[in-house]
């Protein structure tokens, strides 16, 4: 059902949807997180469907789930049609092309859970921020439902919700909208869970034609449920400022936040010239690994930009970063116990991320990384 022999279709540097992975360490892997938070039988609506790469981790539950997708873009959804059809004819979905608004005001169905993940090219969409839309997705929820959002912008170790910032505002409005909301951190994206109360959490089991390590992704992200991080002081929504939704600001956010972690790493003795120097100080054991004690030493969660940048930048160029595997491994318990929820929720999310990746290239630490996060 999840696995394919067509794979010179899907198995594209681009689209990392694997012929013979569910989970390749992307966001959509976090789709996942739905089987957790909807009953058997459940009805589920995903806005924003591009290639489908949610769709395989939606069902990779055993839970039976009707699912309808819509996507405006009339080539996205042919060939994502085409796609499951030829690889994976097994998974039934129903697919949609219209305006997710326009879709919205003529439905009639209620929905147990409902993905917004919908962007235009480069930039957040406005519907993201339109009370009239949020309010047609809250009438179509059941009453127990939650809208699942993919939120985008920077890591949660730069504190996204506290900031100013178009996250901070996306999560402070669909709070003053629906009521409850929470944050589940993966890289640059993070899922809000939003609802209008605390949403609850139903028994899960992974699907038992899974392969071992999709089994093991599988309840790794379901135990993420459980550690979400509530907002209940989020600071209000700000007047949303059009030139913040572009992804080109939110990637000049990042850097400004690089330089400020570059100013506070140099008046502690370090030098860092430049913000790229990051990328050779995780290639560096000795140098990097004083980094990481010294912001430990100061409570400062930023450490978590290690293997954030790590995974993140392994799309991008090959790294030398298998030290920090054995590192992780041989510091497990002080990691755990200085970084508390952050060391599973991103550190060891991270380089699990990398772990699965169809490049393969840290597969060799599949065994040891999973006795260590079972152990944990
Ligand atoms: C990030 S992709 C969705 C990825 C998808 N959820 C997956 O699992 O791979 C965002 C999609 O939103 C769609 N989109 C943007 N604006 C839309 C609108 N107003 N109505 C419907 N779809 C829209 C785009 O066509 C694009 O395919």
């Amino acid at each position: 059902m999840f696995y394919s022999r067509k794979s010179q279709v899907i198995d594209h540097h681009l689209t990392y949807l694997h012929s013979q992975k569910v989970f390749t360490g992307q966001y959509w892997d976090e789709f996942a997180l739905t089987c957790s938070l909807i009953p058997d039988h459940a009805k589920v609506l995903m806005l924003g469907l591009a290639l489908g790469g949610g769709i395989r981790p939606l069902f990779s539950s055993t839970k039976k789930i009707e699912l309808t997708c819509v996507d405006y873009d009339k080539e996205s959804v042919q060939k994502c049609r085409d796609l499951y059809q030829k690889c994976f004819p097994d998974i039934q979905f129903k697919t949609i092309t219209a305006d997710a608004k326009e879709f919205l005001k003529n439905d009639d169905q209620k929905y147990d859970a409902i993905w917004f993940d919908i962007y235009a090219d480069a930039a957040y969409s406005t519907l993201a921020f339109d009370p009239e839309f949020m309010n047609l997705i809250q009438r179509r929820l059941t009453v127990k439902g939650a809208l699942l959002v993919n939120a985008y912008g920077l890591p949660n170790h730069f504190s996204p919700l506290t900031a100013n910032n178009i996250q901070q505002n996306f999560a402070s409005f669909l709070k003053s909208q629906f009521g409850f909301a929470a944050a589940i951190p993966f890289r640059r994206n993070m899922t809000l869970v939003v609802s209008s109360a605390s949403p609850t959490q139903y028994p899960v089991k992974a699907n038992e034609s899974l392969n071992a390590m999709d089994q093991f992704t599988f309840d790794f992200i379901q135990k993420k449920v459980s550690q979400q991080i509530q907002l209940d002081e989020l600071a209000g929504a700000n007047k949303i400022d059009p030139h913040q939704m572009q992804f080109a600001a939110i990637d000049t956010h990042m850097r400004q936040c690089w330089s400020n972690l570059r100013e506070r790493l140099n008046s502690s003795g370090f030098d860092l010239k430049e913000n790229r120097e990051f990328i050779s100080l995780i290639q560096n054991p000795e140098r990097c690994e004083k980094v990481i004690l010294h912001l430990i030493s100061k409570n400062d969660l930023t450490v978590c930009f290690l293997p954030i940048l790590a995974s993140g930048e392994s799309h991008l160029q090959e790294l030398n970063i298998d030290w920090l595997f054995d590192w992780t491994e041989k510091n497990r318990n002080y990691l755990s116990e200085s970084l508390k929820t952050h060391f599973q929720l991103i550190w060891l999310t991270q380089l699990w991320a990398l772990v699965i990746h169809p490049h393969g290239r840290y597969k060799k630490f599949y065994f040891r990384f999973l006795t260590l996060m079972q152990n944990l």
